[in-house]
């Protein structure tokens, strides 16, 4: 039985405060139920309400990609400076250490290789197996205008009653085909698709034309998608970019990882993210990051 003794007895119901209900620091999350929204707490920082996501799920397609050859060697020292990782379930289990305590989106489309019809996939991931992961949210590409677009939906609009079901979010990834533009006009469409069919996250691309746009008609969280490997002054510059007209931060890959620095610059993109650092400011902090960490591996 429980000690008694001493139990204070004096009460105090603070009556005459109101109860508080705070708001949620993402947009169009705020009725979503508490599962849901700790987990999107994991991945979008509570205090900025932005995340620097690290995607690193390119093997799913593409193979050992330049960078993530040996993700123990390249990447697990980088985990530190990401709010959130985006991986394969095969990469969390084999490469990633269990003791990584930030968000975890996990990839759950796949299917094709890139010798084939990217656009003709499947969902790869049961929720079971993504809960089993205590994983964040999971990711699955949604590929509009594409061969295979309503099964692409269809992956999408599945994972999205699964991850209801268990407090899982689901992120919809705008997949941009050679084909395809990536102006504001269509990603405005597409971003709007995936949050309209229940994704209560968007990846998507950046384009200088409208991109405010885009965040504004889009009623959830948008994070840019990093693209191609740029100078880094010109990747620092896009994210800055980016969350200045409304995204709640960056999902970047090759942009870090293939960087002559990758530690040095993934610290910048969390300046440019989580503090609105300049992008001239943030390239000098980069260099000197850089420079501290050259000087470090000569020493040893
Ligand atoms: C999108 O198709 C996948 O999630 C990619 O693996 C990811 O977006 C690539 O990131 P990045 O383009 O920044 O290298």
């Amino acid at each position: 039985m429980a000690d008694i003794e001493g139990v204070k007895e004096t009460k105090h119901y603070f009556t005459e405060v109101p109860a508080s209900h705070e708001g949620f620091h993402l947009k169009g999350a705020h009725q979503l139920d508490w599962g849901m929204r700790n987990r999107l707490s994991k991945v979008f920082r509570p205090s900025t309400g932005r995340t620097v996501m690290l995607a690193i799920d390119h093997g799913y397609f593409l193979g050992p990609t330049t960078g993530l050859e040996r993700i123990d060697l390249t990447i697990v020292p980088l985990l530190q400076y990401a709010d959130a990782l985006m991986c394969t379930r095969g990469i969390l289990r084999s490469s990633i250490p269990s003791t990584f305590s930030n968000g975890v989106v996990m990839r759950s489309s796949g299917g094709p290789s890139t010798l084939k019809e990217l656009s003709n996939e499947l969902i790869a991931v049961d929720i079971d197996d993504a809960v089993r992961m205590n994983v964040s949210a999971m990711a699955v590409q949604v590929y509009i205008g594409g061969e295979f677009e309503t099964q692409s939906i269809k992956n999408m609009t599945t994972l999205v009653d699964q991850g209801l079901r268990c407090g899982v979010p689901t992120m919809g990834v705008t997949a941009v085909g050679k084909e395809l533009t990536r102006d504001a006009r269509y990603l405005g469409l597409a971003t709007r698709i995936c949050a309209e069919l229940g994704a209560q996250v968007v990846k998507t691309y950046y384009c200088a034309e409208g991109f405010d746009r885009v965040t504004a008609g889009c009623p959830v969280p948008i994070v840019m998608a990093g693209g191609k490997k740029l100078p880094e002054l010109e990747a620092l510059t896009m994210a800055y970019r980016a969350v200045s007209q409304g995204a709640a931060g960056v999902d970047m890959g090759r942009n870090i990882f293939q960087s002559e620095a990758p530690a040095a610059m993934i610290q910048a993109v969390g300046k440019v993210v989580h503090e609105l650092m300049p992008p001239a400011q943030a390239f000098d902090f980069y260099k000197t990051m850089k420079r501290e960490q050259e000087l470090a591996a000569a020493k040893q």
